[in-house]
């Protein structure tokens, strides 16, 4: 066992924060073997009912749950900043061609590793990630998330259609390909699959029926793709798919929705789309640094609210800007905020830190298990440093409350604010 003392953030079951300007987490094995919290809380509290576990002393800064990525494309790591007039073009221009490149393993595990290394540095712990079609990227990025202990879920893109030479699959030997990625890495160590249809757009039904009977064969396996990110691409969907309710509607159709099914943006929807979400346990990826680089619209926290959706914050780098969850984190509150150009809420910090850890957990069916560091979930942690700038010193230190130290972590952070990253206890 060993104890940091720190100040330490947490969230109750009811989203909201736990704050301890003077805590104690306690970290160590579980019955089999993983390291996980033991107790947090204060250093009054606890520090007498651990004697004898050694107490790193981290006064001045703050441990908060690692960060939850709940979409995000490491093949398109070096995507990023790439302009164009709108999703598709960028999809068409940069991003495929791109992507062909996994074809190499050698060249895919290469970027991964970069790709882990930069999650770490920004904070990040748990990613919900796209890998390429190629399943060798698959490979690659599992053996790299495995060598460093991580909770880490991908998966195989399928894409039998509309898609170029050099990313377009097979639509029998995608499917065969999926199961053979499922059994060789679902559940191994702290690995997870997500079966990856891209989008409605350039899958047959074919592709997408095999892909929701895989669904409904494996149902811990996770689902991920996009729906309603951009207007053309709604379009598009509904010329291909006319006799679905909707674009959300398709997924649906092939049997995609369900608990731990996650689609990127869900911008725009109706609220007929928005209860089927709820409904069937679906969530919502929301990528707020990717919708205004890509000028895709605003996700509506105040509907999906009154439906009852699950969602959780996501970098959806390349597209998104930034690997920092700070960023995100910023990126969200300009795009969920009321004003005069549009509808929408004020979100608190403390909404915004749940929506990128125990919020996009739950998204994720992860609920105390990652993003917390409540007694039981698994010891991947940050530790922040409120004095890494000198204006984030000189800020932090005017904080009257948490509401005020959180902004000013949010609007004001990024990497440096990462004095370490802590995965599975090491
Ligand atoms: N829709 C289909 N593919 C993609 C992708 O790679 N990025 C984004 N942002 N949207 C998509
Ligand atoms: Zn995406």
């Amino acid at each position: 066992m060993k104890a940091y003392r720190a100040a330490l953030l947490r969230f109750d079951e009811h989203q909201h924060p736990l704050y301890d300007a003077d805590g104690l987490l306690v970290i160590g094995p579980d019955a089999h073997g993983r390291q996980v919290v033991r107790a947090a809380g204060t250093h009054a509290d606890l520090a007498g009912r651990f004697p004898g576990v050694a107490v790193e002393d981290l006064r001045g800064l703050l441990i908060a749950p690692g960060f939850v990525d709940l979409h995000v494309h490491y093949p398109q790591t070096d995507v990023i900043g790439a302009p164009a007039a709108g999703l598709l073009p960028w999809l068409e221009h940069y991003t495929f061609p791109h992507e062909s490149r996994f074809a190499d393993k050698a060249y895919a595990r290469g970027v991964a590793d970069f790709f882990f290394d930069e999650l770490a540095r920004h904070g990040v712990t748990t990613a919900l990630t796209f890998a390429t079609s190629h399943p060798t990227s698959v490979d690659a990025a599992f053996e790299a998330a495995q060598a460093r202990g991580l909770r880490f879920i991908t998966g195989k893109v399928l894409q039998d259609r509309h898609s170029p030479d050099g990313v377009r699959d097979d639509t029998e030997q995608s499917l065969i390909d999926t199961e053979a990625l499922i059994r060789r890495w679902h559940g191994v160590d702290r690995l997870g699959y997500a079966i990856t249809p891209r989008f409605a757009p350039t899958s047959t039904s074919a592709q997408l029926h095999g892909a929701g009977e895989l669904a409904a064969r494996y149902t811990d396996v996770w689902i991920q793709s996009h729906v309603a990110e951009n207007r053309d691409e709604v379009k598009w969907a509904a010329e291909l798919f006319p006799a679905s309710r909707s674009y959300l509607g398709v997924y649906d159709d092939f049997g995609l929705l369900r608990r731990r099914a996650v689609y990127a943006h869900c911008i725009h929807l109706d609220d007929g789309d928005r209860r089927l979400m709820a409904e069937s346990g679906t969530a919502a990826a929301i990528s707020p640094t990717s919708n205004l680089f890509l000028g895709s619209g605003f996700f509506d926290y105040q509907a999906a609210d009154a439906a009852g959706m699950g969602y959780g914050l996501a970098s959806d780098v390349g597209g998104g800007t930034s690997f920092s969850p700070f960023h995100t984190m910023l990126a969200a509150y300009y795009v969920g905020r009321e004003g005069h150009t549009k509808p929408g809420l004020s979100l608190t910090p403390a909404q915004l830190w749940w929506q990128h850890t125990a919020g996009a957990a739950r998204a994720l069916d992860l609920e105390g298990v990652v993003g917390n560091l409540q007694p039981g979930c698994e010891a991947d942690f940050v530790v922040l440093n409120p004095k890494a700038t000198p204006l984030l010193e000189r800020k932090t230190a005017q904080a009257e409350n948490l509401d005020e130290l959180l902004f000013a972590l949010i609007v004001l952070g990024d990497d440096r604010l990462v004095a370490r990253t802590v995965i599975g206890g090491r």
